[in-house]
């Protein structure tokens, strides 16, 4: 396969963040996580951090032009050539539609989608135990994942802590956007044949194993296809 142009979907919580680490340490693809991004930008205090807070932490998403030149910018550098992961976008179908617009300009498409799926009670569990490191986004979960030292990053070694829409109130709105705007994205591209389906309700290893299998497989037809 000449380039593994990849997006994560999936509910909040469903494990995207979790596997999209471990795919970029395996694939040595760069890890494009808009929820980082746009983390990182109120942390700053850009303008894009500055227009993205109020948004998020109500649980809605941010308008889908300010995200969509975000990511657009990323998928056209040098870095990006032989492939990328997406995670946390598209999250709505104008997205997508710009995602495709984009590939297109650039004569590139996308390889495949691979949904990580969770249903509403385990992704609540999940995510009011989570634990983010302030610095990079590295997460764990206080039963499911803990870290070595409580309150440490294993990473990194920063401080960990509860996102500011880790709340349980801010969690359901989440949850509600998600099912409302993100979840006919898995239609959408189970229209173009590009969608994989992966059982998120497994254990981490298991989720592991299954998304390196639909690789091995994607890539297998992909050599019969040449
Ligand atoms: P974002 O940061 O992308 O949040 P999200 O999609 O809601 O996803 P999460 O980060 O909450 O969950 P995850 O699936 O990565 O799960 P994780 O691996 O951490 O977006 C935040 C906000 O930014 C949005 O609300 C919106 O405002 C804005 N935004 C972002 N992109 C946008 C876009 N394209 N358009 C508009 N707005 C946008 O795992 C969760 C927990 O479970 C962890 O504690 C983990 O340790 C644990 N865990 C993981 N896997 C397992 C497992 N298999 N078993 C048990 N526990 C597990």
């Amino acid at each position: 396969m000449s380039e593994l142009n990849l997006v994560l979907l999936g509910p909040p919580g469903s494990g995207k963040g979790t596997q999209g680490e471990r795919l970029q340490e395996e694939l040595r693809l760069p890890y494009y996580a808009t929820g980082d991004i746009l983390r990182a930008a109120v942390r700053d205090e850009t303008d894009l951090g500055k227009t993205a807070k109020s948004y998020m932490d109500r649980g809605d998403l941010v308008p889908d032009d300010v995200i969509v030149d975000v990511i657009g910018a990323r998928i056209d550098s040098d870095e990006a050539a032989d492939g990328f992961i997406l995670d946390g976008f598209p999250r709505t179908v104008p997205q997508a539609e710009a995602l495709a617009d984009k590939l297109s300009e650039l004569g590139r498409r996308l390889t495949a989608v691979l949904l990580i799926d969770a249903d509403d009670d385990e992704v609540m569990r999940r995510l009011g135990g989570r634990r983010t490191c302030v610095d990079s986004g590295h997460v764990f979960h206080v039963d499911f994942n803990p870290a070595e030292r409580e309150g440490v990053c294993d990473v990194d070694g920063s401080e960990l802590v509860v996102r500011d829409d880790d709340k349980p109130d801010v969690i359901r709105h989440r949850l509600g956007q998600y099912h409302e705007k993100t979840e006919p994205l898995i239609e959408f591209y189970d229209h173009q044949s590009l969608l994989r389906r992966i059982d998120g309700g497994a254990a981490p290893d298991a989720v592991a194993d299954e998304l390196r299998r639909t690789l091995a497989t994607l890539k297998l037809e992909a050599d019969e296809a040449i």
